[in-house]
């Protein structure tokens, strides 16, 4: 793919997936973080045409996406499942723009950079036109992590995910509603986008198991794409990734060990002074993140910060993360990869 830079503040901007969780968001973080947008093209299916969307004040029309929706469009901001951004991110590049996309399509290419901006933001000038957000619990574990990597190596990450409705779209969020009240209202409710029921039930990952290993596809985006965040193809990680009954937060349980010995206190201090977290760490009132603090938040909430005692030699260290899925986890990401763009292009 041959990309040509080109002036991009204000930039011309499109949105594909518009009307779904992360594209309602999209417009949210542009809004609120000033970005400075010129023609905002929104995209969706051809069922939302003719749909509008607010805007800074105003109400812009959605359009079908088409092979032509790029034209003159500087960056492309996608969320409409792997999918489309196959088939679309490279007409898009081809006309001019770059793709910012939210899919896990190009995540693991190799000529695509996988950006945390806090973490590795130096790799967003290496883009051939496609630069991929991360898969949302990736970010959400990962931000922590990444301070005292630099300091004392990781080298191995055992983790559980308590994943919100979100992630699977604004039709599983709804689904969550419907089925809370159905359930209490003591109705039947067929469940129609996640495999189980969900209102007062949490159940394994909703993506295909590998027969093999035994890992789902989510475990597997989220150990693959840490190993390539930080830079290190030899770090050791295990994930379990479970759905949870919650809207638009996700939570995870991380136990990390680093090559050299480490206390509380020193992981405390490192993860206190690293941008996009906030520590909630308050043992006196049994106070820890949680996600109904962390939804409709920028940054991501990390507390219960305390020696791993199954580790005798003082390496590994435990602690628990809740993040806004929506935001970190997806659009403020991109939005966040999108200002780097606009900075230095
Ligand atoms: P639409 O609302 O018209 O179906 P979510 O992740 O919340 O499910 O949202 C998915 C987003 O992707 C929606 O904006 C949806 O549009 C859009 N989308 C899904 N399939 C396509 C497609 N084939 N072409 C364009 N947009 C699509």
């Amino acid at each position: 793919m041959n990309h040509q830079p080109r002036p991009l503040a204000p930039c011309s901007l499109a949105i594909v997936g518009a009307t779904g969780a992360v594209g309602v968001e999209f417009l949210h973080c542009l809004a609120a973080r000033n970005f400075p947008v010129g023609k905002l093209k929104l995209l969706a299916s051809h069922r939302s045409a003719g749909k509008t969307l607010p805007f800074k004040g105003q109400s812009l029309t959605v359009e079908a996406l088409t092979e032509d929706s790029f034209a003159g469009v500087d960056i492309a901001l996608f969320s409409a499942g792997g999918e489309t951004s196959k088939k679309y991110a490279p007409i898009a590049v081809k006309a001019g723009a770059v793709v910012v996309d939210n899919s896990s399509a190009f995540r693991m290419d190799a000529d695509v950079p996988l950006v945390v901006p806090e973490v590795n933001a130096k790799e967003i000038g290496a883009h051939q036109g496609i630069i991929a957000n991360p898969n949302c619990a990736a970010i959400i574990s990962m931000m922590p992590l990444w301070p005292i990597h630099q300091h004392n190596r990781i080298t191995r990450v055992q983790l559980a995910t308590y994943q919100a409705a979100s992630g699977a779209g604004a039709a599983a969020m709804e689904e969550l509603s419907d089925s809370t009240r159905a359930y209490l209202a003591g109705q039947d409710y067929a469940p129609k986008v996640l495999p189980h029921p969900y209102a007062f039930n949490l159940f394994s990952h909703n993506t295909k198991i590998d027969p093999v290993t035994g890992y789902n596809d989510e475990e597997i985006k989220v150990m693959r794409e840490a190993r390539k965040i930080f830079g290190d193809p030899d770090l050791r990680i295990s994930a379990t990734c479970i759905r949870v009954p919650v809207l638009r937060a996700h939570a995870v349980a991380i136990s990390f060990e680093c090559e050299r010995p480490i206390t509380e206190h020193e992981a405390r201090a490192m993860i206190a002074k690293a941008p996009g977290v906030k520590l909630v760490d308050d043992r006196a009132n049994n106070l820890f993140p949680m996600p109904k603090d962390a939804s409709g938040k920028d940054e991501i909430l990390v507390g219960r910060i305390r020696q791993d005692l199954s580790d005798p030699s003082g390496r590994t260290i435990a602690l628990f993360v809740a993040g806004d899925q929506l935001l970190k986890g997806a659009a403020l990401n991109a939005v966040q990869i999108a200002e780097h763009l606009v900075k230095t292009q």
